[in-house]
């Protein structure tokens, strides 16, 4: 008897009511004097009377929850009456409903990966809440190195407690953990938001947006690299831009660089934008360095490899003319609804 109460209520969950036509057919099978349930009442003198306050509990909690069912169905379907004193103006305009829109920084990201998954490389993410060690350590940054400061660093702290955990200031901790949990050859772009701690001005904010890249394999060298730049570049910013590789410094690269492109307002001859230099920094490269990859269990013996990371909003700013970063970050759907498309 339980088991067929339970069955009965679980068809009862699982019916739908679709069209007007399906609150009869439930009524007549569930709910009428003749119908399934009043049959399992009439059953219930037959049952053990021991088990019969229980047994009957459930069956009127079954009848509950079917008349409960029912009478919800029958308001929602119920057919609109038309008052027919009450005229329908027909040519009143119809309402327009807001279509959501891609985010900027989106489309622009969106691109970018298009771009380096046709070149092979596979997505990979980590969290924006980053362990120092991997935002830090294992990238070969020295104990007192400058950008741990706390100027730079929105540190986690527990209380007054100083912990060990700090938003990401860059996605280069994702190679770290791409390299922990994948063996050799690999290619991957890890997108993401990252955080630092600098004064807010229409050209810096306290979150932005990167592009890391990194590629492990055997006899990877810098032209590979360059090769690699050089696609994007042309494919992103048009196929007349030109490259500059300027030699730079960073702990988990070497030798490190950073890469230049024509400015694409001005295309090189010097505006506001490029400062009159003709040039736009768009990353920072290099071959990873030995240490990381030690760290990371990865022999540098063996493999070889090179990283980039390029700053995402600059690209987004310029594309659609935008003047003001912080417009990327509030939300403002003035801003947003001028990309829908
Ligand atoms: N993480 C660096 C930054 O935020 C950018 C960068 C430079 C990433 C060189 C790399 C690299 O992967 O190889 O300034």
């Amino acid at each position: 008897m339980e088991n067929t109460i339970s069955s009965l209520q679980q068809e009862i969950n699982d019916f739908e009511f679709i069209a007007p036509a399906d609150l009869e057919a439930f009524r007549l099978r569930y709910t009428v004097r003749k119908g399934l349930i009043a049959a399992l009442f009439s059953q219930l003198k037959s049952v053990d009377p021991a088990e019969k306050p229980r047994i009957g509990h459930l069956l009127n909690e079954l009848k509950r929850t079917a008349d409960a069912k029912l009478s919800d169905a029958e308001q929602k379907l119920a057919p609109i009456k038309i008052d027919s004193n009450k005229r329908i103006d027909l040519t009143l305009p119809g309402r327009r409903y807001f279509t959501g829109s891609e985010h900027p920084v989106q489309k622009v990201l969106g691109e970018m990966k298009k771009i380096f998954s046709d070149m092979g490389f596979s997505i990979a993410t980590g969290p924006e809440l980053e362990l120092d060690h991997f935002n830090f350590d294992m990238l070969n940054f020295p104990p007192d190195h400058p950008a741990r400061d706390m100027q730079d660093t929105f540190f986690i702290t527990d209380g007054n407690l100083e912990s060990d955990v700090l938003l990401r200031t860059h996605t280069s901790p994702v190679q770290v953990r791409v390299m922990l949990d994948q063996k050799p050859p690999i290619r991957v772009i890890c997108p993401g938001k990252v955080y630092r701690n600098e004064a807010i001005s229409a050209r810096s904010y306290c979150v932005f947006h990167q592009l890391e890249g990194l590629y492990i394999d055997k006899n990877v060298s810098f032209a590979d690299l360059k090769a690699t730049i050089y696609s994007f570049a042309r494919q992103m910013f048009g196929a007349d831009v030109k490259l500059r590789f300027r030699p730079s410094f960073f702990p988990f690269t070497e030798p490190s660089a950073e890469v230049d492109v024509t400015c694409y307002l001005c295309g090189g001859k010097g505006c506001r934008v490029c400062k009159k230099s003709g040039w736009l920094e768009i990353m920072g490269c290099g071959m990873v360095h030995p240490n990381v990859m030690r760290n990371c269990g990865i022999d540098p013996e063996t493999w070889s490899g090179y990283a980039f990371g390029m700053g995402v909003d600059r690209t987004v700013l310029l594309r659609y003319k935008i003047d003001d970063i912080r417009l990327l970050f509030e939300n403002d759907l003035r801003m947003l609804r001028q990309f829908t498309v």
